[in-house]
């Protein structure tokens, strides 16, 4: 394990652009141990998502896992992926209103995401992917592209939506959920 500290919001880090990492360095040692930094601090801290600089790298890479989140329960199923260098583009002018949260922000709120995007990015073995991904799964995906180009929930989210996660669970919640469970089965992910 090398669970790292996440950097919160405040920490000029978060806020710079990322780096691209050449592709002849996706193999080394630095890379790979940064990608298994992130997979060990996502899973500690229970995000759907983790973005370099989230531990203080300035390299464009995330990683994306969901698997019975207990911070996000609503939210789909997502395999372990590692993704260098990723890009996503939205399809179409389809949005949805999400309440999101960030490991790096101690609030949530309703921002609007993309429904369809198709994101391209390579794996931790350097091999390309181009895929199209929907819905909330699509969310997590802006979320953390747009932690690469340094921008934060704060700066999408509805400022009168903003909410500490206890009282998101007292006032917001349950209206949420409900909302966005008939979303997910209409568009199934
Ligand atoms: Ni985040």
């Amino acid at each position: 394990m090398a669970v790292q500290p996440i950097v919160p919001i405040g920490d000029p880090v978060l806020r710079k652009a990322t780096a691209l990492v050449p592709e002849s360095e996706i193999g080394s040692p630095n890379v790979q141990r940064l990608i298994d930094d992130l997979i060990d601090t996502m899973h500690d801290a229970h995000g759907a998502g983790i973005a370099a600089t989230q531990i203080g790298v300035g390299l464009r890479v995330m990683t994306v896992e969901v698997k019975n989140n207990p911070r996000y329960p609503y939210k789909p199923a997502i395999p372990l992926t590692v993704a260098i260098n990723p890009v996503a583009t939205p399809l179409d002018d389809e949005m949805v209103t999400i309440n999101e949260g960030c490991l790096s922000v101690p609030l949530r709120g309703d921002l609007q995401r993309n429904v369809n995007v198709e994101v391209s990015y390579f794996d931790r073995q350097g091999r390309p992917h181009t895929e199209i991904k929907r819905g909330l799964t699509a969310g997590t995906w802006q979320h953390e592209c747009d932690h690469l180009d340094g921008t934060l929930i704060v700066d999408r989210i509805d400022p009168r939506t903003m909410s500490t996660w206890e009282q998101f669970d007292r006032h917001q919640r349950a209206d949420f959920i409900e909302r966005i469970s008939t979303f997910v089965d209409r568009i199934g992910s």
